[in-house]
């Protein structure tokens, strides 16, 4: 069957926005510095497929030098309650002297981060990298891949890079878990921080109906799962 292009009559126009980030939960990358301090860094490029989560950071972050040393790291994902804790670390790198691209940014140097935030660092099981109580979500993972953003432009080019991480262990919060199956997180009381165009935002109430919800979630479950 031949598929005819509709001559489009809605309103969009071609833009050129500055930046393309139309709204994902907010990460806490917790890690562990060389002298064995922790340090902590907001993101928000990042998905799950499994037992494996995709992140996008820059490649001259404090953050990236310490999962390429230790090969592990906590992705501690905060809720809406954390949005002020998280907007304290925002503007702050571990790394000193603050790299060029971020001191026109106004980034400034902050070694204890956790301290600046006022959250409190906890043990983890699997991984040295740092929990951060507050949050209901302690994802502990190790380093599995990275690939650079850009890179067919030239080397000089790569600002950023993605990591693939293997979650190893999970640690959830009792008030987000379901009240039938301690394995399954509810929806409906999951907040998550979400940032969307620089601004932070919670999702609103279940829209719609969904088919996807019929799948039995233990049919995702894979090795990695078991193993975790
Ligand atoms: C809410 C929020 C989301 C952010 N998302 C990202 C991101 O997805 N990737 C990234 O590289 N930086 C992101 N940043 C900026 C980092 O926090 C910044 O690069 C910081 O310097 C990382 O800390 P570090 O240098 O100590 O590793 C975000 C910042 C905030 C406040």
């Amino acid at each position: 069957m031949k598929c005819f292009v509709k001559k489009h009559k809605h309103m969009h126009q071609v833009s050129n926005p500055s930046i393309l980030y139309f709204g994902t939960p907010v990460v806490l990358v917790g890690t562990t510095n060389s002298d064995n301090t922790f340090n902590l860094a907001p993101i928000s490029s990042a998905f799950w497929l499994g037992y494996r989560c995709m992140i996008g950071i820059a490649a001259h972050s404090k953050t990236t030098e310490n999962i390429l040393r230790t090969r592990e790291c906590v992705l501690n994902l905060p809720s809406v309650n954390q949005a002020e804790a998280v907007d304290k670390l925002a503007l702050l790198t571990g790394s000193n002297p603050v790299p060029a691209g971020k001191v026109a940014k106004g980034y400034v140097h902050e070694p204890d981060k956790f301290s600046r935030a006022k959250l409190t660092p906890g043990e983890s099981e699997i991984v040295k990298a740092p929990r951060v109580l507050e949050c209901p979500v302690h994802l502990e993972a190790q380093f599995v891949g990275i690939h650079p953003f850009a890179a067919e432009t030239g080397i000089e080019n790569i600002r950023s890079v993605t990591m693939e991480l293997k979650i190893v262990r999970v640690h959830l919060d009792d008030s987000i878990l379901s009240d039938q199956n301690r394995d399954h997180v509810d929806p409906e009381k999951w907040k998550p921080l979400i940032m969307s165009f620089q601004q932070f935002y919670g999702l609103g109430s279940r829209v719609h109906s969904s088919k996807l919800a019929s799948v039995p979630q233990k049919l995702y479950r894979t090795p990695d799962t078991e193993r975790a």
